[in-house]
């Protein structure tokens, strides 16, 4: 039987999911919920109802399984409590919510109620990802000694812009939430959690269109051993440079780029020949910017398969939380959070 599917924020993201749903043949939407006008939207080709809120949807839309969250992320925790206490599973985009006790919520109300939580980390799909994983799990590598990360993004005037939520401390969050976790989900799925973490932030660019920091640099200690960093900026002029994750290891070094840790640029390991890996599929395109990879098939497959039994999730409600409470922590610190906060005013429209 196939799964029903409803996608609330019918935004770039929500029509990508939109998209994936309509391709699977195990999958059906039945409608989507926003609150911006229907002409403004570009829904007609999906041919089906647009309900203008979460309510409406839920009091006078089809029946469904799967509420798909791709709303502002400030809204995604309340938003995701309502539709599962209304019986839906959920597929929350990153990050799952801006508050780790908003996440602990969503977890309890799931496990009250029996519904599958789904949090979107499609860059684990990526050829070079799962080869990582696999190197890492078999110990390949032997001990982790150092890892360094290093996002380094354009986000501009072309990307904030007035009357958006992007910015907005209270729907945005931050650069490492909307930007960069993806990258601390990577950090977290291949070498665990991070303690004593030390930040220094700055706001290089974006005085007058962010209510947060732009650029960050953040080392830690990773618990399972060895030490880390982040450094990450969207301050870079014109356009991304690059995401990139290197390892030092007792028995070889690796180093993965690209513009989103989609090529292994370096892998020199004791006794081992790198394989050919399958081509990475190409960062989502804004136009003037790109984003993580468009891997949101995969997560699309995994939600259908994770209801049939058939598997478990890839990434699960647990780890959508770990992400947004190691995120938390390296805010923890930050100085332009109370400094910038408020700076562009009330002007979202929801
Ligand atoms: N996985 C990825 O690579 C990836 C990439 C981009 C964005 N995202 C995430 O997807 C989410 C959406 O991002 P986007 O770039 O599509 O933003 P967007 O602004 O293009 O879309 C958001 C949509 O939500 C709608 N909306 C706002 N408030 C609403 C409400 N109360 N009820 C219903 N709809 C509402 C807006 O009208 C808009 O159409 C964010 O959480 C973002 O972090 C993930």
């Amino acid at each position: 039987m196939k799964v029903k599917f409803a996608v609330l924020g019918a935004g770039y993201i929500g029509k990508r999911h939109a998209e994936m749903i309509v391709r699977n043949e195990n999958a059906e939407l039945t409608g989507f919920a926003d609150i911006r006008p229907a002409d403004t939207l570009g829904l007609d080709a999906f041919g089906v109802p647009l309900y203008n809120s979460l309510d409406d949807l839920l009091s006078n839309g089809p029946e469904f399984d799967v509420l798909n969250i791709a709303t502002p992320n400030g809204l995604h925790g309340k938003q995701a409590i309502q539709a599962i206490k209304a019986g839906k599973h959920i597929v929350i985009e990153k990050p799952m919510a801006l508050t780790k006790a908003e996440c602990e919520q969503i977890i309890f109300q799931a496990m009250a109620n029996h519904k599958l939580v789904f949090c979107v980390m499609q860059n684990r799909y990526s050829p070079p990802s799962v080869w990582i994983k696999n190197l890492l799990d078999e110990g390949t590598l032997g001990k982790i000694q150092m890892v360094q990360v290093n996002c380094y993004w354009n986000r501009d005037e072309r990307y904030y812009k007035a009357g958006n939520w992007k910015g907005l401390q209270e729907l945005d969050g931050g650069t490492l939430f909307t930007q960069f976790s993806h990258f601390i989900d990577i950090m977290y799925w291949l070498f665990g959690d991070i303690t004593d973490i030390k930040g220094r932030f700055e706001d290089f660019t974006h005085q007058s269109n962010t209510e947060f920091e732009d650029s960050g640099i953040v080392h830690f200690s990773f618990l399972n051993g060895g030490l880390g960093s982040f450094n990450y900026s969207t301050s870079v002029w014109d356009k991304n440079f690059e995401s990139s994750l290197t390892i030092i290891g007792s028995n070889g070094t690796v180093k993965i780029g690209g513009q989103y840790m989609n090529e292994v640029e370096y892998c020199h390991i004791k006794d081992y020949t790198m394989p050919l890996l399958p081509p990475s599929n190409p960062a989502n395109d804004y136009g003037p910017y790109k984003g993580s990879a468009a891997n949101h098939n995969y997560v699309i497959d995994n939600v259908i398969n994770s209801i049939h039994q058939k598997i478990a999730p890839t990434t699960n409600a647990l780890e959508g939380m770990k992400v947004v409470e190691m995120i938390e922590r390296i805010y923890g610190n930050n100085p332009y959070f109370p400094a910038k906060k408020g700076l562009l005013g009330d002007n979202y429209f929801s």
